[in-house]
């Protein structure tokens, strides 16, 4: 959900931002425009400055003021992405570690801070569960469907009942 070093370079766009979703036409609200942008960079980690775009003006983009100009035009000598020597085991620190990365991990892939992703904001969840962690932690275990306009969400029956609750309150808690 929270993407490193990304890099745009030359990419055909058409046809694009004709039907934004609502949070998008919001956002176009903000800056007078009628039309969406090609590219659409969410606050948080996509400002990061690691991101770079080749040609910015060639789009109509928003949220990549801190986007740098890419430095490679192509990736011709690109032939894989994977590290040589493998990526070395992942060190977990503490509990406390894990479980953030157990959400990070799991739940961040489909559930946004504020705004709506493949499931409903973490902000949302947090005012309909204030605290009863228990709540989420039954939920996560046996989803059933609850609202007509989203996907049903896949069960978290394979984390134990421990790391549930953890994860629950750990929802619970954080703030972006
Ligand atoms: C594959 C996407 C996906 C993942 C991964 C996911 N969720 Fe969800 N989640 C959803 C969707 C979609 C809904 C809305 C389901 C509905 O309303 O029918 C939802 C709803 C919820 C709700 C709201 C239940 C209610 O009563 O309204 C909670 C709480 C929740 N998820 C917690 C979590 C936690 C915690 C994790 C990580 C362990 C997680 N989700 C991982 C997609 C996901």
């Amino acid at each position: 959900p929270n993407p490193d070093r990304i890099a745009i370079l030359d990419n055909l766009m058409y046809d694009n931002g004709t039907d934004p979703v609502p949070e998008i036409k919001a956002a176009m609200l903000t800056q007078f425009t009628r039309r969406g942008p090609d590219v659409f960079a969410n606050i948080g980690s996509a400002q990061e400055p690691d991101n770079c775009i080749l040609q910015k003006e060639q789009y109509i983009t928003f949220g990549l003021k801190k986007w740098s100009k890419c430095e490679r035009t192509n990736t011709h000598d690109i032939d894989t992405y994977l590290l040589a020597d493998g990526a070395p085991p992942r060190e977990i620190e503490n509990d406390e570690d894990r479980t953030k990365r157990l959400y990070q991990g799991i739940c961040a892939g489909c559930h946004a801070y504020n705004m709506r992703m493949i499931g409903p904001p973490t902000l949302a969840i947090q005012a309909l569960y204030h605290k009863n962690p228990e709540g989420i932690a039954n939920y996560i275990a046996d989803p059933h469907k609850i609202r007509p306009d989203y996907p049903p969400m896949p069960t978290q029956s394979h984390l134990s009942e421990e790391l549930r609750r953890k994860v629950a309150e750990y929802m619970l808690e954080i703030q972006k």
